[in-house]
C-alpha cells in the first residue's frame, strides 16, 4: 500500500499547471458510444478512473488508441455489447453514463450499480425517472441496472433536484432520440456545459447547457470524425488556490477558467488572500493568517461542495470560529476527525461543521476516506509541523493526475513511498 510522506510546514510558491477536468472527461468518455465513427479527445486527465472507462469502452467493442498521456482516440463504429462488466463498473460512481449512451446507442444497457466515494446515499432515481420518461423499462436486480428501448422518444423531463450525473445522462439518452427532450431544473456545472459542447461537435442539437433548461433535439447519428479539448478542471484549480491561501504561499496557476471560479475566489477574497485573473492564468498570494468565513455548498454557480474538505482545512488554522453547511451530501465531513488527529478543533455534525481556529496543525499519519478528502490532507501535511503520513491514496489517484508531483514543484516536501 502507498502511503504520500510529507514534512512540513512550506509556503507554496511557483506555477501549476490544470489538467482537464475529471468529471467532464467521465462522462465525455462515455458518450463516445453514441458516435457511430471515430473523435479524438484531448486534455484528458491520466487518472485511474479514466483508464478504467476506458477498459470498459473496450470489453464493448470500442477501439481506443492513446496518441499522448493527455489525448485519445476512440473508434465507436463497431459496440458489440451494451453490458458493462459489472465488476468494472461498481468500482466508480461515474459508471452510470454508461447507460444513458448505451440505452441512447443500442436501445438496451446493463450496468452494475455504481460504486465511487463514500458520501453518504447516492441515489440514482432522477437518471431512472428521465430514462423512463423517455419510453425505457428500467430494472434494478441483484446489483445490476437494466434499461431497455424498443426506441426512445422525446419528452419534458423536471428534476426533482439538481443532479449533475441525471442532468449528464438524460442529456445523453436524449441526442439520438426521436423528437424534442426538455430537461428543467437542470445542473449548470462546468463540466454539464463541456459534454454538451463536446456531443454537439460531434453532430448533436443541445442548446442550454448552463441554464436551468437544456432542449435536445434528437438527431439520427452522430458521425463524430472531430476532435474536442476536455475543459480545464474547476475543482483540481480551486484545490491549488485554496492551498495558496492555507499555505500563505504564492501560487500562479496555469490552464483554467477564472468564471468557473467565481465563488471560490470570492471566499478566499474574504478569508484575506489576493487574487488576480489574466486569460487561462489565477494568480492567488496570501501573506496572513486566513480570517474566518461561514459557507454553504450549493450547485453551481454556488461554493462546490468538491471543494469543500480543501477549505476546511484553510478554515481549521484561520483566526476565529467558521461553520460550513454541506447542503449536497449527506456525510461529507469524515476527514475533519483526520484534521483533529493533527490538532484541529472541529466538531462535525450531520451536514454541519464548527471550525474553531488553531495556531498551527501537527504531522502525523492520516486516512483519506474520498478523493476530496485526500487532496485536503495534502495541504494539511503542508502546512502542518512535522511529517504526516497520508494513506488510501486510491481515492487521490481516481481524480487527480500527478498530485505530487505537482505539489513538489511548488516547493512541497513530499514524497510517495511504498510500504
Ligand atoms: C457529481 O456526482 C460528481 N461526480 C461529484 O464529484 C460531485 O460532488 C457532485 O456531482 C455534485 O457536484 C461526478 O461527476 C463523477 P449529483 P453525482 O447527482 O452526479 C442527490 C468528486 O469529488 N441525487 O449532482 O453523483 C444526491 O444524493 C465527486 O469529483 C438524488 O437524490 O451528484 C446528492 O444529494 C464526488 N437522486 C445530490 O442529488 C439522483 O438520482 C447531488 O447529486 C441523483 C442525485
Amino acid at each position: 500500500m502507498d502511503k504520500l510522506v510529507i514534512e512540513g510546514s512550506t509556503r507554496l510558491c511557483g506555477e501549476v499547471e490544470i489538467s482537464g477536468a475529471k468529471n467532464a472527461a467521465l462522462a465525455i468518455i462515455p458518450a463516445t458510444l453514441l458516435i457511430n465513427g471515430v473523435c479524438t479527445i484531448d486534455n484528458v486527465p491520466n487518472i485511474s478512473d479514466v483508464k478504467i472507462y476506458c477498459d470498459i469502452l473496450k470489453e464493448l467493442g470500442a477501439v481506443i488508441k492513446w496518441n499522448t498521456p493527455n489525448e485519445l482516440t476512440v473508434d465507436t463504429r463497431n459496440i458489440t455489447s451494451s453490458r458493462a462488466p459489472v465488476e468494472k463498473t461498481s468500482k466508480f460512481r461515474a459508471s452510470y453514463y454508461l447507460l444513458g449512451a448505451l440505452l441512447g446507442r443500442c436501445g438496451d444497457a446493463q450496468v452494475g450499480i455504481p460504486g465511487g466515494c463514500n458520501l453518504g446515499a447516492r441515489p440514482i432515481d432522477q437518471h431512472i425517472k428521465g430514462f423512463e420518461a423517455l419510453g425505457a423499462n428500467v430494472e434494478t436486480t441483484k446489483g445490476t441496472i437494466t434499461a431497455t428501448a424498443s426506441r426512445l422518444k422525446g419528452s419534458s423531463i423536471y428534476l426533482d433536484m439538481v443532479s449533475v450525473g441525471a442532468t449528464i445522462n438524460v442529456m445523453l439518452a436524449s441526442v439520438l432520440a426521436e423528437g424534442t427532450t426538455t430537461i428543467d431544473n437542470v445542473a449548470k456545472e462546468p463540466h454539464i456545459v463541456d459534454v454538451a459542447n463536446f456531443l454537439n461537435t460531434m453532430g448533436a442539437d443541445i442548446r442550454g447547457a448552463g441554464t436551468d433548461v437544456i432542449k435536445i433535439n434528437g438527431v439520427k447519428e452522430l458521425k463524430g470524425n472531430a476532435t474536442y479539448s476536455v475543459v480545464p478542471d474547476q475543482i483540481e484549480a480551486g484545490t491549488f488556490m485554496i492551498a495558496a491561501l492555507a499555505s500563505k504561499g504564492d501560487i500562479n496557476i496555469k490552464n483554467c477558467v477564472a468564471e468557473h471560479l467565481e465563488f471560490v475566489t470570492a471566499k478566499i477574497l474574504e478569508m484575506g488572500a489576493n487574487v488576480s485573473c489574466e486569460g487561462d492564468n489565477i494568480h492567488v498570494w496570501c501573506n496572513k493568517r486566513p480570517s474566518k468565513v461561514n459557507i454553504k455548498t450549493l450547485p453551481h454557480p454556488g461554493f462546490p461542495t468538491d471543494l469543500q474538505s480543501q477549505i476546511g482545512v484553510a478554515l481549521s488554522i484561520s483566526e476565529g470560529t467558521s461553520i460550513i453547511n454541506e447542503s449536497i451530501w449527506d456525510s461529507r465531513f469524515q476527514y475533519t476527525a483526520e484534521l483533529n488527529k493533527m490538532g484541529a478543533k472541529i466538531i462535525a455534525q450531520g451536514k454541519s461543521a464548527v471550525f474553531e481556529g488553531v495556531e498551527k496543525l501537527y504531522g502525523c499519519p492520516v486516512y483519506a476516506t474520498d478523493l476530496r478528502a485526500g487532496a485536503a490532507l495534502i495541504i494539511a501535511g503542508i502546512i502542518a509541523n512535522g511529517t504526516t503520513e497520508v494513506y488510501n491514496l486510491n481515492h487521490i489517484d481516481r481524480g487527480y493526475e500527478n498530485i505530487e508531483e505537482k505539489f513538489r514543484k511548488l516547493g512541497a516536501k513530499i514524497q510517495r513511498v511504498s510500504e
